[in-house]
């Protein structure tokens, strides 16, 4: 049977076209976390993107404009939501000018007259109505201000918009660009061909979440290592009273489903023996470590204890491959951080190949001190998530074929 992963590993690569002379249309997602003062705290998806972007300039492309969108703006031109605030960074990293381009439509001229090494940034994409609604208009409008479409926005993939999948419609040359290919790589090699045992350590708040994630994997994976308030659920099912502890009742069922399907598919479940209790969230005054089973009374449990580190590590100790998606508590909150920390080191210091989803858990990694000693960090959150439940990602369906004849 054809994985998906197998489907998005067959796209064209930008090394197999000539991109001499002609204009190009990079979709890059630098949609990067900001500080209130608007200072980028975390500039690792643009320095991902710097490899496609260089080989173009290398390779004398005629112009490249890279689109992205930044946040969620809800009202068209929202300057929070500017892509201006990524400017500097951009040219600080790329040693380059960059052309920041607000309006493309009228600004088509001089896009199109070719002069090697212009480097155009266009405003947040999503600023047009038409890129979330994936209108064809708009990806016309994309489509005509290149000769060639290069999506190298991994941590947008999963969005079927406008300019992550409409506009490849339009181009005939669309390929995939060296994140794009890095990534589907980095989860063939724990997904496709993994050496065994092989673990999925997930956390973070919700079950409703990551229902399909953990259904999907049942069948692949040997250990299934469960944490976060995700495990509060988990352990309400086992019939724990998990008190003020936040877990979805409604899921209370789907848990108890897993672990039976688990049982079925000689997948060993991990679920917290002990975790760290607390009065409140806000102004913790009372913060304890408790069995699993015993919470007290008005406490909620906000990360997991020291024996279950134990346990967790044991088990990712004992691994081959390992993936992690989802915090094991509130980790941005110092007090409930040690478990996330501790998991972030445990993993970082197996024999293993290390894979870690985007998002907070990326953050958590980061925080922890760990990011260089893992195999890979995706760029991803929500497509690295959705590549993991066995989705083929929007982002990659239109793309050229690598096996297809031109
Ligand atoms: C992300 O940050 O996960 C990606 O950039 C996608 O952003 P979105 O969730 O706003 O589509």
């Amino acid at each position: 049977m054809t994985s998906n992963i197998s489907i998005m590993q067959g796209v064209k690569s930008l090394k197999a076209i000539d991109v001499e002379g002609k204009k190009v249309l990079i979709r890059v997602d630098f949609n990067v976390p900001i500080d209130s003062h608007g200072n980028i705290t975390d500039d690792r998806r643009i320095r991902a993107a710097l490899p496609t972007i260089n080989y173009c300039i290398d390779n004398n492309a005629c112009s490249i404009t890279l689109v992205s969108h930044f946040g969620d703006p809800k009202t068209p031109n929202d300057p929070k939501f500017s892509l201006k605030l990524i400017v500097k960074r951009l040219e600080r990293l790329l040693h380059r000018r960059v052309e920041f381009i607000e309006d493309f439509e009228a600004s088509k001229n001089e896009i199109a007259a070719c002069s090697l090494e212009r480097v155009f940034l266009l405003e947040n994409i999503r600023y047009h109505a038409g890129e979330k609604k994936n209108d064809p208009e708009l990806s016309k409008k994309l489509a005509s201000i290149c000769d060639v479409y290069v999506n190298d926005a991994f941590g947008a993939s999963h969005r079927k918009h406008a300019s992550t999948y409409g506009v490849a419609e339009f181009v005939e040359t669309k390929v995939a660009g060296f994140l794009m290919m890095r990534e589907i790589e980095a989860f063939a090699k724990a997904l496709e061909n993994p050496v065994r045992p092989i673990a999925l350590v997930v956390g973070g708040a919700k079950i409703s979440s990551k229902i399909t994630l953990l259904k999907s994997v049942l069948g692949k994976v040997d250990k299934l290592i469960i944490g976060g308030a995700m495990s509060n659920t988990f352990l309400k099912a086992m019939g724990y009273d998990m008190q003020g502890s936040r877990y979805e009742a409604d899921f209370v069922e789907t848990a108890l489903e897993v672990m039976q399907e688990a049982r079925k598919n000689s997948v060993k479940i991990y679920l917290p023996v002990d975790v760290v209790v607390t009065d409140s969230i806000e102004s913790p005054i009372d913060v304890k470590e408790v069995p699993a089973q015993d919470v007290l009374e008005g406490f909620k449990a906000v990360d997991i204890g020291p024996a279950t580190v134990k346990l967790f590590s044991e088990a990712i100790g004992l691994s081959n491959t390992i993936i992690w998606n989802g915090p094991m508590g509130i980790y941005e909150i110092d007090k409930f951080s040690k478990g996330t920390f501790k998991i972030a080191s445990a993993i970082a210091e197996c024999y293993a190949y290390t894979i870690v989803g985007g998002g907070d858990t990326a953050d958590a990694v980061d925080r922890a001190g760990e990011a260089d000693n893992f195999s890979f960090i995706s760029t991803g959150g929500g497509a690295s998530l959705e590549l993991l439940e066995g989705k083929v990602l929007p982002g990659f369906s239109l793309l050229d074929r690598a096996d297809k004849e031109d």
